[in-house]
């Protein structure tokens, strides 16, 4: 073999005349008689290998037999394609590499995936077949800046300060959060170790430690229900600090982005990010997770349609719940009576028990509940700046059902209208958290963080007596409507801890069996403390400008929880679970 002396993609003009020698796999290849191109593609591109009878002899024949994705090495001179036949699509166009030597290393059949970036494609074929999905050119463009981001980010964090530590993989279950993955203890029949969702625990114990700042690009494992946004497996950029408040955290974490956003995008952008506090988004946005690079708010018009003699409204107003409208500006005539009642099978998704509309033409409001709202259509124009053109979406619920309904609907008519800069970072801050949310189903106060979130108020009592005041020193971090991370300051004191975990429902019994270890440690000096873990895979995702955390992963699972190309996961020997002490049901 010899030995390459540039990649494909980097041939120009400039090398002209030089004897080069390139490697890589066969993109297409025609045929002219006497005359054979072929166009070679490696991780940087593609370049036209010309083969001509009277040049090469004896290769010719093999490159006659040459078919899509043989793999090769070819040696020739560097030639202008002449004027007029460039190609003006490849960064190589105006060159091509005459062939004097060529070595086929290795045959290939016929791809069962197309490998370019044109043809769309069945997933589950593309993740069989990963190998070969992993040659298109977006593919290699996706984990390229995957790596970018991740040098960068250790870059900056090792200059600031920051110590790379690992955590363990092997680890203790423990209540809250997700639904864990366990591993199966061999020596200990009948135990198990469970898979981290996050080296929360263990990053702040390396504060208790002294190590003062510790990160790591950490993979954490959570058994959820998958989405788009969501793997079983992920990557996080976890990040803890001793004695910073949650400001100067944020500061870090904005100038981390910052610096990564420029050394992978080249781009720039501005901070500090917006803080918005959570009661805000919701109440503006109907998420906690607000893509603010488009309006469509949702403007609650419950007091005005109070009075109206739309039954509906009127009740939901009365039993303590909201009326909140979405203005889709300037876009009613794309809104046949029929499409835009089937928008309420979008929201009925999200438990909402309709979607009313009205449209606003020269004479006022039109649409089937436009006749129970004339008395208040004047207030209502106001309220929701209606102008001819417009068509408004009305949601009656309970605050919760609402707010999702109309927040998602807000981010799908967006979308289907094409309403998003899609060239902007919007990143944002979510700021005052509440500490706890109740869960109906278990019938308990849940922490809407972790319960390791440090209260604002300072006062464990406090945080018994009325959960519904208490306000957590936590923060998300949102880009383009995506939740790309969350932190906090910690409880670093057994007396708040405590409080916390009986807040949570768990009795003392219980919090010392699980968390014991922890509770000791905060009785040897804990530093006061706080960190951020940032999702890696949604970040390079929304940088990369792809739609589905699969596209920036090798080998990701699909919705199924499924590898398709090792068909992980799989059944097992009978000996293997016999030493696991595992029986199957
Ligand atoms: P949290 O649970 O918010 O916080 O996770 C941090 C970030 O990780 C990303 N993320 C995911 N990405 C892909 N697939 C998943 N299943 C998935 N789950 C979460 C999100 C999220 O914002 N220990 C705390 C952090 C801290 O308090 O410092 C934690 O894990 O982008
Ligand atoms: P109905 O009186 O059931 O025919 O409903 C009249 C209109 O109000 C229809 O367009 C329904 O989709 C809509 N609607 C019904 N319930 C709600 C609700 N909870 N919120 C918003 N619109 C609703």
């Amino acid at each position: 073999m010899k030995k390459r002396t540039y990649y494909n993609g980097e041939l120009r003009e400039q090398h002209i005349g030089e004897i080069v020698t390139v490697n890589g796999w066969v993109q297409s290849r025609r045929d002219h008689g006497g005359l054979i191109f072929v166009d070679l593609r490696d991780r940087t591109g593609l370049v036209q290998l010309k083969f001509d009878a009277s040049l090469v002899k004896d290769d010719f024949a093999a490159a006659e037999s040459i078919r899509s994705e043989y793999v090769l090495q070819a040696t020739g001179r560097v030639c202008s394609r002449g004027e007029g036949l460039e190609n003006p699509r490849l960064a190589t166009g105006a060159v091509e590499i005459e062939v004097e030597e060529l070595t086929v290393f290795n045959k290939a059949k016929t791809s069962p995936i197309y490998i370019d970036d044109e043809h769309q494609m069945s997933e589950e074929l593309r993740m069989k077949y990963r190998y070969l999905d992993l040659r298109r050119p977006s593919k290699q463009r996706n984990l390229m800046l995957r790596s970018k981001v991740t040098h960068a980010i250790r870059r900056f964090l090792d200059g600031e300060g920051f110590i790379d530590v690992e955590t363990p993989y092997l680890t203790r279950s423990t209540p809250e959060g997700a639904r864990d993955y366990l591993v199966p203890s061999r020596i200990h029949s009948g135990e198990f170790y469970a898979l981290p969702q996050s080296p929360q625990i263990f990053k702040q114990l390396l504060m208790a430690g002294g190590l003062d700042r510790y990160y790591q690009i950490v993979r954490c494992f959570r058994d959820e229900d998958l989405r788009g946004d969501r793997q079983p497996e992920f990557t996080q950029v976890d990040l803890e600090t001793s004695f910073l408040t949650m400001e100067e955290i944020q500061t870090i974490t904005e100038e981390l982005l910052k610096y990564v956003v420029k050394e992978s995008l080249g781009k720039d952008i501005k901070v500090p990010f917006k803080r918005m506090p959570y009661d805000e988004a919701m109440d503006r946005f109907g998420s906690d997770k607000p893509d603010v690079r488009f309006g469509m708010e949702l403007i609650n018009v419950s007091d005005i349609v109070a009075s109206s003699s739309l039954q509906v409204f009127k009740s939901v107003v009365e039993n303590n719940g909201l009326v909140k409208a979405i203005n889709l500006k300037g876009l009613a005539d794309e809104y046949s009576r029929k499409d835009a009642d089937q928008l309420a099978t979008f929201v009925a998704k999200f438990k909402a028990k309709g979607l009313a509309w009205l449209k606003v033409d020269e004479e006022g409001f039109k649409g089937p509940i436009a006749k129970f709202l004339t008395d208040q259509s004047a207030d209502l124009v106001e309220r929701l700046d209606a102008q001819v053109g417009d068509i408004i979406f009305f949601c009656a619920d309970q605050a919760s059902v609402v707010h999702q309904s109309l927040g998602e609907l807000r981010v799908h008519l967006a979308k289907k209208h094409q309403l998003i800069d899609e060239s902007e970072l919007a990143f944002l801050w979510i700021v005052d958290w509440p500490m706890f949310e109740y869960d109906e189903d278990a019938e308990r106060y849940v922490a809407a963080h972790h319960p390791f979130t440090k209260p604002v108020n300072d006062d464990p009592k406090a945080l018994l007596e009325a959960p519904d005041e208490a306000r957590g020193a936590a923060y998300d971090i949102v880009l383009n409507g995506y939740e790309i991370g969350g932190g906090s300051l910690r409880i670093n004191t057994v007396e708040m801890q405590e409080a916390m975990f009986e807040r949570i429902g768990m009795s003392k019994e219980e919090s010392r069996g699980q968390f014991g270890f922890l509770l000791e440690a905060l009785e040897y000096g804990f530093p006061p403390h706080g960190g951020i873990a940032l999702g890696l895979d949604r970040l390079v995702m929304l940088l990369a400008g792809e739609q589905n955390i699969r596209e920036v992963i090798a080998f990701s699972k699909n919705g199924n929880a499924v590898d398709p190309l090792t068909n992980a996961p799989s059944f097992v020997d009978t000996k293997q679970l016999n030493e696991l002490h595992l029986k199957t049901k």
